[in-house]
């Protein structure tokens, strides 16, 4: 049997990975800018993580959702104490479409509404509603389109305030839109869709499966505007590369038996993973980290010559080039051994690295960044 073959992909299998670095089978190093797709927050493999897993699996790695289980309860309460929402709910899944997927559906029967407000070059997943939600209609199918999801310009407050009305069930947005590039929110945008939520009973879904656990320099990307979400959902850097998401849901939303359920979300093994990446964020600082860090990265990306725009927030950066995109990076990775990511503008570069990055590994890729836009630059003049 083959694979379906939908990515395409670089000629290079890593078989070790640690903190930030990689190797491949012929044991050559790599530099991990990426993480994989956001995913790696506390390191690869890092060793309290490894501990952890592999001793959690030892004692039971799974057991369904009708038991007692409190590991799940662990989990919660540390995420609560280390996102500043120890009043919120958890709710556990597999994966950043299957939390949203739920935070639409769970602003439905909330509400008792069908609408969803999403914006322009917002990516929330690939999976049924959330799909229509994502603006992208190549991975849209006929399925698809139920005519639900409602697409505004995004920063634009006015066209906002047109649409909202009782209709609305809730209304999505980045905590920093990702894949589209790395675009920050305005903050009298973010606060009018808050007042607007609020004034038509619509609830506020932040999406922070890309910006949050860390990676803005706080805990949630939104928690630099004054907003509070009814729903906050998550997943990438919360398992550190095991599969785990899931939604914060506010204490004003009232649960009933069966409003929401899964087979997997929430075993004992992603429970594990996921209070590791708790502990290790806390002990090590890593929120700080991606924070000093992050400010030092962008300073030193501006100093460089045919960068035309930087923009993010602490290890959430989106470098806007003159060239594009796609050939820098292959010539990082390829020439330089170093790992970036795209983006859906072909000019423009994204870096995802894990939080805990030193300066001394982020002065290897500025040097190497450095290099090869000088030959990329004489090239196209
Ligand atoms: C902001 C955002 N939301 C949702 C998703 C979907 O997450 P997953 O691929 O885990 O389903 C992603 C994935 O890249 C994302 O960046």
């Amino acid at each position: 049997m083959k694979n379906f073959d939908v990515y395409p992909r670089y000629d290079i299998e890593p078989v070790k990975a640690r903190g930030s670095w990689l190797w491949d089978e012929n044991g050559e190093k790599y530099l991990d800018l990426y993480g994989g797709h956001a995913v790696i927050s506390i390191g690869h493999s890092h060793p309290e993580y490894v501990r952890r897993i592999k001793e959690q699996v030892e004692q039971i790695g799974f057991y369904s959702n009708s038991v007692k289980m409190s590991i799940q309860d662990e989990l919660a309460t540390k995420l609560g104490e280390q996102s500043g929402y120890p009043d919120y709910q958890l709710f556990l899944c597999n994966s950043g479409a299957e939390a949203n997927e739920n935070a639409f559906k769970l602003a439905s029967f909330h509400t008792g509404r069908k609408k969803i407000i999403v914006f322009e070059r917002g990516f929330h997943g690939r999976t049924s509603l959330v799909v229509e939600a994502t603006d992208n209609k190549k991975i849209q199918a006929p399925i698809n389109d139920t005519g639900n999801i409602l697409r505004l310009p995004w920063n634009d407050v006015k066209a906002f305030e047109e649409v909202i009305d009782e209709s609305i069930a809730g209304v999505v947005l980045e905590g920093i839109q990702g894949i589209s590039g790395i675009y920050l929110p305005d903050d009298h945008f973010i606060s009018a869709i808050s007042k607007g939520c609020k004034k038509h009973g619509a609830l506020l879904i932040l999406d922070e499966i890309q910006s949050g656990y860390g990676r803005s320099g706080k805990f949630f990307a939104h928690q630099y505007y004054d907003v509070r979400p009814d729903i906050i959902s998550m997943a990438k850097g919360m398992g550190n590369g095991f599969p785990i998401g899931g939604i914060l849901i506010s204490p004003e939303i009232e649960p009933w038996a069966g409003m929401l359920g899964t087979t997997f979300g929430g075993n004992h093994l992603a429970c594990a993973a996921g209070i590791a990446v708790l502990d290790v964020i806390k002990k090590e600082k890593l929120v700080d980290n991606a924070k000093t860090i992050g400010q030092y990265l962008m300073s030193e990306l501006g100093k460089l010559n045919g960068v035309s725009e930087i923009r993010g927030r602490g290890l959430m950066v989106g470098i806007d080039l003159p060239v594009e995109a796609k050939s820098v990076r292959s010539k990082l990775l390829l020439d330089h051994h170093i790992f970036t990511g795209s983006s859906s503008n072909a000019h423009t570069l994204r870096l995802l690295p894990p939080l805990n990055i030193t300066r001394e590994e982020l002065d290897i890729f500025l040097g190497s960044i450095k290099k090869v836009l000088s030959e990329e630059l004489a090239i196209s003049n």
